[in-house]
């Protein structure tokens, strides 16, 4: 898929202003502060991802020129369909396909959108939960279920903990945990094998080979996922009950990253684990594709910042072999040649250069 054009009034610091843009590469340059981030956030909202800090208030969203306004975004894509998509953000937020109010899933599986932000860069180094948000991200794609199950997962863990607790018995929260625990286990297995297959695609963006595994967090290495989840929850019930957490289960997973048999946070150079990042990154991408044979729309921020030049070189031909529509931001001018449109921002002005 790619957007044709996009429009917005009333959104954060965005001059109302229609903008039609590339299908392929779209390299967004300006000042901080000039609203960059803002354009890849409005792509955020369409494609049914929400705000950019996921806790953020819908309000903060809102011009501060017109705070008691609605914003509304739209965009016209095409691709393996045409789609029109509209966001309207008040106190609560509604999206539109076709004109008709749409769950943000249907989206999400319409219009595979993939967005990468600079923290995003410490994937490999950065502690289980930034690898489990990314994996979370992908499967949310990948399996339309998948965020709603995660939801509901979550909610019963919180169930579980307070009745731990407080002490009281807790065996029907795992009657409720097991298979959605383990079902969430199997899409992130399948998940991590797609990407296996996607990081083929990414050549010689790898530094060097790279191994990728899910680690079940307090498996007892059984391969059928519910048993391996009763049996774990078994052999840890009395740990449970002293502490009052829960150690078994999804929260507790990891994405393993491997090279040559040594840890990737530690056999890399810092170099080295941004190239990971982003070679994970437009892997993902590739899943998406394989998957929902749809071509996913990237939203980067800032990801080339701390690439050499072989780096960048690698991630630019990875994106042109991909033929996606990418939308790129970068602070300043480009000291570099990109192989694609480039758009200024001013002031939440976007100018063709
Ligand atoms: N609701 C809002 N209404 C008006 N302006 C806003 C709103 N929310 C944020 N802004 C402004 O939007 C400006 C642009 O933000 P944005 O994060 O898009 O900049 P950027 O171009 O990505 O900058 P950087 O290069 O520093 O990342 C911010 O300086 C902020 O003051
Ligand atoms: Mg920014």
């Amino acid at each position: 898929m790619h957007a044709l054009s996009s429009s917005w009034l009333h959104f954060r610091n965005l001059q109302p202003r229609r903008t039609e843009w590339s299908s392929g590469l779209n390299l967004l340059i300006g000042a901080n502060g000039s609203g960059k981030t803002n354009i890849l956030e409005a792509f955020h909202l369409l494609g049914g991802w929400g705000p950019f800090q996921g806790g953020s208030t819908l309000s903060t969203l809102l011009s501060w020129s017109q705070p008691d306004g609605t914003a509304r975004i739209e965009g016209h894509f095409s691709g393996e369909e045409p789609l029109s998509v509209q966001a309207l953000i008040r106190s609560r937020s509604s999206l539109r396909l076709d004109g008709k109010v749409t769950k943000a899933s249907e989206i999400r599986a319409r219009l595979p959108l993939l967005a990468f932000q600079p923290g995003d860069l410490a994937l490999v180094e950065g502690s289980p939960s930034r690898r489990r948000a990314f994996l979370d991200r992908l499967c949310a794609l990948l399996f339309p279920l998948y965020a709603l199950r995660l939801f509901e997962y979550r909610r019963a863990l919180r169930q579980r903990v307070c009745l731990l607790r407080q002490r009281r018995d807790a065996t029907l929260t795992t009657k409720v945990l097991a298979p959605l625990g383990a079902w969430i286990w199997a899409s992130r297995r399948s998940a991590v094998d797609l990407l296996r297959l996607g990081l083929e695609e990414t050549g010689d963006l790898l530094p060097d080979v790279l191994d990728v595994e899910l680690h079940r967090g307090g498996s007892v290495g059984l391969d059928e996922p519910e048993r391996d989840f009763l049996e774990a929850i078994g052999r840890n019930a009395a740990r449970e009950r002293a502490i009052g957490r829960v150690f078994v289960g999804p929260q507790r997973d990891d994405l393993l990253l491997r090279s040559r048999g040594r840890e990737a946070a530690l056999f890399f150079s810092r170099g080295h684990r941004r190239r990971v990042a982003v070679a994970l990154m437009l892997g993902a991408g590739w899943a998406v594709e394989r998957r929902l044979r749809r071509k996913p729309i990237l939203l980067l921020d800032e990801v080339t910042a701390e690439l050499d030049e072989r780096g960048r070189d690698r991630t630019f031909a990875v994106l042109q072999g991909s033929s996606w529509q990418v939308f790129a931001a970068t602070a300043g001018g480009v000291a570099y040649e990109w192989p694609g449109s480039v758009w200024v921002i001013r002031q939440g002005e976007v100018m063709e250069r």
